[in-house]
This record gives C-alpha cells, structure tokens and sequence, in this order.
C-alpha cells in the first residue's frame, strides 16, 4: 500500500511527536525531514560548503541527540533557503514518501513541495509562545544552556526565515487540516490527527 501523511509546521509545533505517534499506531516508516537540514547545517557550521553536504548525505543514522541544538536549529533554517540544498534533498525525500507500506514524513514542504499528492496531509501549529516554551523545556532537559527569553527570539526569528524564504515558503498546502496544539496534551493532539488519517484512511 502506498499512502503518505504529510505533517508540515514551525518548529516546537508538536508535529515530530505527532509524526512518531501516527507511524507507531499505522505501522508506517517515519521520516523527520528536519534532520536532514540540520545535519548538513552541522557540516555548515564545520566548514563545509551547504550545498556538497546535502549532495553528500547519507540520510540513514543521523544522530538526532547531537542535531537539536540551538546553533544548529539556526543554521539548518540558512542553509534551507538556499535552492540547491534543496534540490540535493529532494529524491530521498519523494522517494521515502511514496516507499510501499506506508509513510509518515514531518518538516516544513513535504504537503506542498515533497509529496503533493499525499493523501494526509495536516499542518501542525501553536503561539509562538507555546512553542518557545517547550522548546526552552526541552534544551533545558538537555543540559543546554538557555533563556526561555533567547528561544521565544530564535524561534521567531527561524518562523520569518522558513516563512518568508523565496524556495518552499513554510505555509499549509491548500488540502491540509489544520490542529493549533496551543491548548492541547500531547494525547489530544495525536487524536485529532489519527482521527484525519483514519478517515481518509477509509475513503
Ligand atoms: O517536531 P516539532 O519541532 O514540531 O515539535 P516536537 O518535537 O514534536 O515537540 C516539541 C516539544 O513540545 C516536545 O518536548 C513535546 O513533548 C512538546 N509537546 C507538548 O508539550 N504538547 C504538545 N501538544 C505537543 C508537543
Ligand atoms: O524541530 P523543529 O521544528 O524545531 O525544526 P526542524 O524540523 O528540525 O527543522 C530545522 C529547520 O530545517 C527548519 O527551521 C527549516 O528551515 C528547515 N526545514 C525545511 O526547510 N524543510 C523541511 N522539510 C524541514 C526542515
């Protein structure tokens, strides 16, 4: 069976953990999409010329734990506007999205640019507020040193950058449904969006 559920949104939305949610409940493969950009913005950051890591990638055991940083959050969101970055992460990701089984795939372009024909396809959001919370939680928890004040300003600043980039702007594909997590647990969340994909699911 060929099926993808597309979960674009800004950073801290809750869309990985929705995305690993959906995969483990459907028995789809998952794909976060961001680690791609992170891990050729780490090279970046070494040296590397963006574009010859991206054409270089070996998208298979990127170490998530060593990519969540706030440096690299913001480098990978510089490296994502430039167009043959972009180009260079392309077939992995369109081939992914259509592997036979089934495919859960989050990041900013995947309902729009990846996998326009994705038969699920929901755009995740939040404040910025709430987001940079949990962020600011999470960098914390990871002995990171950081202000909550510092990450509401890095998020905002990475949510103009994504958004107002000229190649795959970070905006919701015309077909998603749209879950503002703002208000919602985690289990709240993760319903409202297998309740989508089951019903499209069952057309
Ligand atoms: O993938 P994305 O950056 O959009 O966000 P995430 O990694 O799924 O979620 C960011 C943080 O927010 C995690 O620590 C989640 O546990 C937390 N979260 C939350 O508090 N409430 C939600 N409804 C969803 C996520
Ligand atoms: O987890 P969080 O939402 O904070 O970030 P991420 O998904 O790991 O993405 C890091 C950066 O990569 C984003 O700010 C985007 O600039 C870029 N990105 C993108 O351009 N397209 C994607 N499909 C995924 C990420």
């Amino acid at each position: 069976m060929i099926f993808t559920v597309a979960i674009d949104g800004p950073a801290a939305s809750g869309k990985g953990t929705i995305a690993k949610a959906l995969a483990r409940e459907l028995g789809f493969a998952h794909l976060d999409t961001g680690l791609l950009y992170r891990a050729v913005a780490a090279k970046s950051l070494e040296g590397q010329d963006p574009v010859e890591a991206a054409q270089g990638l070996d998208p298979g055991g990127l170490d998530g734990a060593r990519l969540r940083t706030a440096a690299v959050a913001q480098e990978a969101s510089r490296v994502a506007a430039i167009p043959a970055v972009r180009v260079a992460l392309l077939d992995v990701q369109k081939a992914f999205a259509r592997r036979e089984g089934g495919a859960v795939m989050d990041g900013r372009d995947i309902g729009t640019v990846i996998c326009p024909e994705a038969e699920a396809k929901l755009f995740v959001t939040a404040s910025a507020e709430a987001r940079a919370g949990r962020r600011y939680r999470e960098l914390v928890a990871a002995g990171q040193e950081v202000t909550l004040e510092g990450t509401l300003a890095e998020v905002r600043a990475r949510d103009a950058r994504d958004a107002g980039r000229d190649v795959a702007p970070l905006r919701p594909a015309g077909d998603a449904v749209v879950i503002d997590t703002s208000g919602l647990g985690i289990e709240e969340a993760v319903s409202a969006a297998l309740a989508v994909v089951r019903e499209r699911l069952g057309r």
